[in-house]
């Protein structure tokens, strides 16, 4: 088609997308068109800040490596991962859901590790924490048998793939639901942490007048066959940023309490005259069980 003005370029577009023979592809794409296009109207964006948001693209494919992905923290920071959780969670987000962001920091092939047992896997100095979780169906029955993969960052707020002093897969651990449904084990309380700032996330804060924090939690990822892979994350409930959350993921359904223990016995054998308790339940929906893409693959060098 020879476009006579502006207002033949979304019909143009349309058409030619309408001969897609995937029709998910075509209706995902002809969505995105259309409103990309009324975008660019709205916003009457001119030329310069339409090469700057190319640019800010550009960036974001540059700022991700095998050990940290730039555009899932931009996803994250304007609430988009948020938006597709919510949406394909709890019954189209008509119910609460336990479901959560995957984040960018998940790695396949964490450490099997028996029930009850430590994911500290190299010397991490921190408040000594035992988490019970439990996995339901909608109905409250227990679900044994699913693997959970857990993974969270250091007391420093630091993922062991974010930092060189932490073992290979340290603070990670793949558990497998006992008949009761539930994983135990124990390692250190995590610390809310900045997301980097160093890339064109950062600028987007920054212009926003944004801080960068997350608060304080435990990842994560339930995967049973008959069953909706679930990702999740709880939120520490004394964490000063729970309502500022710069991803935007804290729902009330995972805000948990870390009950504290003086002079008790400490369920894991070792001795330790403080130490904190956490539980959680997580309800997965019956469906499909399919393994996301990992986020990042390897340890920073
Ligand atoms: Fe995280």
């Amino acid at each position: 088609m020879i476009v006579r003005s502006e207002q033949d370029l979304t019909d143009a577009v349309l058409s030619e997308l309408a001969g897609a023979s995937d029709s998910r592809f075509r209706e995902i794409m002809t969505a995105a068109v259309r409103h990309l296009h009324a975008f660019v109207r709205e916003a009457n964006l001119t030329e310069a800040e339409f090469q700057q948001a190319c640019a800010a693209i550009v960036a974001l494919g540059k700022a991700t490596t095998e050990s940290h992905n730039e555009v899932v923290l931009a996803a994250g920071s304007l609430g988009i991962s948020s938006l597709v959780c919510l949406l394909n969670n709890g019954e189209g987000g008509r119910r609460a859901t336990t479901a959560n962001l995957l984040g960018p920091f998940w790695r396949m092939g964490s450490p099997r590790t028996e029930s009850g047992g430590s994911i500290v896997r190299s010397p991490t100095p921190g408040a000594p924490i035992f988490v019970t979780a439990r996995v339901t169906d909608p109905q409250g029955a227990p679900v044994a048998g699913a693997e959970v993969d857990v993974w969270h960052a250091s007391p420093e707020g630091l993922y062991e793939n974010q930092d060189l002093r932490q073992a290979q897969m340290n603070l990670r651990g793949k558990f497998i639901t006992d008949d009761d449904g539930a994983i135990r084990f124990c390692s250190v309380k995590p610390a809310g942490y900045p997301i980097p700032i160093d890339g064109p996330v950062g600028a987007l804060l920054r212009a926003q007048g944004r801080h960068n924090m997350r608060p304080a939690h435990l990842h994560f990822l339930i995967f049973k066959p008959g069953y909706r892979t679930q990702y999740s994350q709880v939120y520490s409930s004394d964490d000063p940023h729970l309502d500022t959350d710069v991803q935007f993921g804290v729902t009330e359904a995972l805000v948990a309490r870390y009950v504290e223990h003086r002079d008790e016995p400490v369920p894991w054998g070792e001795t330790a005259p403080v130490w904190h308790s956490l539980d959680c339940t997580f309800v997965v929906e019956p469906g499909v069980a399919n393994l996301p893409r990992p986020p990042i693959t390897a340890k920073a060098r």
